[in-house]
């Protein structure tokens, strides 16, 4: 599989239509797991910043499978930023945005996904030349009838939503004109991870994908 280029956030969303989002206990397991979301046709993986073996699960993964494009998640402060970037995250994701953290990940020079959930968060975002977002929480924060609500005043933006999205509602929220891709821990579930069930997670990975025939979605990005 050749390796993809992923210079900007725009980028990463159009690398397939769905970036799993994964917490990894043991950082042993990343590689593992990296090669089964590949296996079922996922390029993407989102590793959160939440626990103790992330940056080091970043690191292998970024090492070890040239081919996943690699990113840290859950990213809330500008320390994270460079610890992200120095083992070898290819790109950034956040829950939110502050102006510190915001300087940051633009200086690291990594595509950077930044959360929002109000109107008022994407103007700030897009004030700052930051235009693909991440919806979160998604489910929460209005679902999809406030993110189409946005499509017409915002048409500038384009969202990856995130929490509370499963395989059941992923090809509906896919179907808004300003979504590109959505984000989900469902394709990782803690236990297939744990128990190293590599099966399990193509299977998810794989359903996934062909939920969303659409064309050029998951293709390679020049
Ligand atoms: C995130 O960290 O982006 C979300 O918590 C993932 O949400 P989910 O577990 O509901 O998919």
């Amino acid at each position: 599989m050749p390796q993809s280029t992923t210079r900007t956030a725009s980028d990463l969303v159009h690398l397939g239509p769905v970036i799993p989002v994964v917490v990894l206990e043991r950082a042993d397991d990343a590689v593992p797991l990296a090669r089964a979301l590949l296996r079922g046709g996922i390029r993407t993986m989102e590793i959160t910043l939440r626990t103790a073996a992330a940056l080091s699960a970043v690191r292998k993964v970024a090492d070890e499978v040239p081919e996943m494009v690699v990113g840290a998640g859950t990213v809330i402060t500008p320390d994270q930023v460079d610890a992200a970037a120095a083992a070898g995250a290819r790109f950034l994701v956040s829950p939110g945005a502050t102006t510190g953290l915001v300087r940051a990940a633009l200086d690291s020079g990594l595509p950077f996904l930044p959360g929002a959930g109000t109107v008022s968060e994407m103007l700030t975002l897009a004030e700052q030349g930051l235009t693909t977002i991440k919806f979160f929480p998604a489910e929460a924060s209005g679902g999809r009838a406030y993110l189409s609500s946005v499509a017409q005043p915002l048409p500038h933006l384009t969202f990856c939503p995130t929490g509370g999205i499963s395989a059941a509602t992923a090809a509906d929220w896919l179907a808004l004109p300003n979504v590109a891709c959505v984000g989900g821990s469902w394709l990782t579930p803690a236990a297939a991870v744990r128990s190293r069930d590599g099966a399990a997670v193509t299977t998810l990975a794989r359903e996934a994908v062909s939920l969303l025939p659409t064309p050029g979605r998951g293709t390679p990005v020049a």
